[in-house]
């Protein structure tokens, strides 16, 4: 069998149809959008009508997105963009979030912002108990992710979009992981700020957006030109974009039907692990109800992630022990560890994540060889 692929949540092969509208440009558009020439206009009219497209899936305006360089960058524009529009002041986050919020977060603290990291339960799920008791009279900003990259987890976005409103607090929301799965309308969720990266969407890598509602202070973190109205310096990125188009209208267009696709998925490698090694043997990582389908974390207690991890490697089997920047070193991952689940299980835990292209026979074949090592690896711990 070819070796299998179940680590889209960390990057997507890119659609056929998104390469090749980003081949087409790449190959007969030149010249610099920040031209007046007429290369230069044409240039402009693919990250306009780019765009356009975006905004109009995401149900935002136009001139409320802005072309960045990915995920990170869009987390640290809205994160630093808010915070360094004034002087000092509280931020509430969570424990959970992508590394993107926590470092910059951290930083911001060494800045003398002062932050809060807001607890999850064992589902990985923030409580709206515990939003409110942490506002202060100094909150100006709320980051809360749409839905966790390493266990799924979807958060109640709306609710707490509409308490930030009610007392006048900005809320950025990383969506990296939501967009595809989740229908998302701009015009309607109280959201200030919001994150997006192409990758995710079998998209090309290395563009992403930030959604800033009209009104709302961004504060901008390159100096340069005066690209993407003066919030993003620096020549925009024509393939990139168009191609981040294409990958949302896909996206968009087909999320019902991907969405029943990774359920199916999921459901067949659970069956068999269930008939192969028996349900007592592994824990599944997250929330049941609020959950990303395609993503599925379980924990195999007894046998250690980087075991099971280089196992299924050598078997042409592609996991995860979560998100990419911590897989390659051993360490346990802070998200399972703020949901606070027993030893065994924050030690065994892998990630599993569907998409494009993968079948319920590689599930079945997947699920088989786990059983193998699972029971080598057993027997001889
Ligand atoms: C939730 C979340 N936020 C941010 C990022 C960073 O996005 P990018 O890889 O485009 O920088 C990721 C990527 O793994 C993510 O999962």
């Amino acid at each position: 069998m070819k070796p299998i692929y179940l680590d889209h949540a960390a990057s997507t092969p890119v659609h056929l149809e998104v390469a090749e509208v980003m081949m087409k440009i790449m190959t007969e558009q030149l010249g610099n959008a920040s031209s007046v020439h007429a290369f230069g206009r044409s240039a402009k009219k693919i990250i306009n009508g780019a765009r356009d497209a975006i905004s109009s899936y995401l149900g935002c305006s136009p001139d409320e997105w802005v072309f960045t360089g990915g995920g990170t960058e869009s987390d640290n524009l809205a994160l630093f963009g808010a915070a360094h529009s004034r002087k000092g002041g509280h931020i509430i986050t969570t424990a959970i979030e992508h590394h993107a919020v926590l470092h910059a977060c951290e930083e911001l603290e060494k800045e003398g912002y002062s932050i809060t990291y807001l607890p999850v339960d064992q589902t990985g799920r923030v409580a709206l108990k515990d939003l409110e008791a942490a506002l202060r009279d100094d909150t100006f900003l709320i980051s809360v992710m749409f839905a966790n990259n390493e266990v799924g987890t979807v958060q109640p976005i709306e609710e707490i979009g509409r308490l930030a409103r009610e007392k006048g607090i900005l809320f950025h929301v990383d969506a990296v992981q939501a967009l595809g799965s989740i229908p998302i309308s701009l015009s309607s969720l109280p959201v200030d700020y919001m994150s997006f990266t192409a990758h995710k969407i079998n998209g090309p890598q290395g563009i992403g957006g930030l959604y800033v509602r009209r009104g709302a202070p961004l504060h901008p973190r390159l100096y340069g030109g005066s690209q993407e109205r003066g919030r993003r310096a620096g020549t925009e990125n024509l393939a990139g974009a168009a191609g981040f188009a294409k990958a949302v209208e896909l996206a968009a267009k087909g999320r019902a039907v991907r969405n029943e696709e990774s359920l199916a998925l999921r459901n067949r490698l659970l069956e068999r692990l269930d008939q192969g090694i028996g349900q007592d043997s592994y824990k599944i990582n997250g929330n049941a109800e609020h959950g990303l389908t395609h993503i599925t974390n379980i924990s195999f207690p007894g046998v250690r992630t980087d075991v099971m991890l280089m196992n299924l490697d050598m078997e042409g089997i592609a996991a995860s022990s979560g998100s990419a920047c911590t897989s390659g070193s051993l360490e346990i991952s802070h998200v399972l560890r703020a949901m606070n689940l027993a030893d065994d299980q924050l030690s065994s835990a892998i990630r599993f994540s569907t998409g494009l292209g993968n079948t319920s026979e590689e599930m079945e074949h997947v699920a088989r060889k786990i059983e193998t090592i699972f029971n080598r690896l057993r027997i001889k711990g």
